[in-house]
């Protein structure tokens, strides 16, 4: 086996603080000494933010059809594996991913109910094996999450992306999904509440990379 860093990936729906907290994760593991690569899907290198703009952007006159998203979202997951996630493990390098492959069981599969052992076939197919160590899973009702949301897009003036426009029902369902997978899969994840304070949150992201990193040593 080949000797690698370790694949960890923060996930969530919107407005739960993704962003801050993979920013936290990434800068606590490198005052460690690590060497990071901090990442995001989709997108992550060029021509995967391509892909990532044609998933995003709400303004074509024209529905995505669900499979077409669904492919989409593994396309540019195998350009990202193949550019830089799969080559910086190789060299060591510890990569700290904005959401991953969850996320399409998540999104693709509770919130557009695309059957699940579709998915796992393309995933088998793209990532031939290769999925995170730890996953960090950012928890909160998505009623309180909305708030969060609301007040970024005010703060930031930005456009509602093709995601952020969904209905309420369709980010439960999302939930659903992701609480459905960390059960099954505990020894990968790490449920964090994300509805407490920021520092409360951030404490407990330590916690679990302290316990996980001593583990891995
Ligand atoms: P974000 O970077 O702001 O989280 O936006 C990415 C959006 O893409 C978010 O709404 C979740 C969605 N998404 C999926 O639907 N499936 C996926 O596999 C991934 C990685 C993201």
């Amino acid at each position: 086996m080949i000797k690698r860093g370790r694949f960890i990936t923060l996930e969530g729906g919107e407005g739960v603080g993704k962003s801050t907290n993979v920013a936290f994760v990434a800068s606590w593991l490198k005052e460690r000494g690590i060497e990071v690569v901090r990442t995001r899907e989709p997108g992550g290198t060029p021509r995967a933010e391509a892909i990532r703009g044609l998933l995003l952007d709400p303004s074509f006159d024209e529905t995505l059809h669900t499979d077409a998203e669904l492919l989409l979202m593994f396309a540019a997951r195998a350009q990202h594996l193949a550019q830089k996630i799969v080559p910086a493990l190789e060299r060591g390098a510890w990569v700290v991913c904005d959401r991953f492959t969850d996320a399409t069981f998540a999104y693709q599969g509770g919130g557009r109910g695309i059957e699940s052992g579709r998915i796992a076939q393309l995933e088998q197919f793209v990532q031939k094996g290769l999925s995170p160590d730890l996953t960090l899973l950012l928890d909160m009702s998505p009623d309180a999450a909305k708030e969060r949301l609301e007040g970024r897009l005010r703060d930031q003036q930005t456009q509602r992306d093709r995601f952020e426009q969904e209905q309420l029902s369709f980010f439960e369902a999302v939930r659903h999904a992701y609480l459905e997978r960390a059960t099954a899969a505990p020894q990968r994840f790490a449920l964090i509440d994300a509805g407490q304070a920021l520092d409360q949150v951030q404490a407990s992201l330590a916690q679990t990379l302290e316990e996980r990193v001593t583990l891995w040593q």
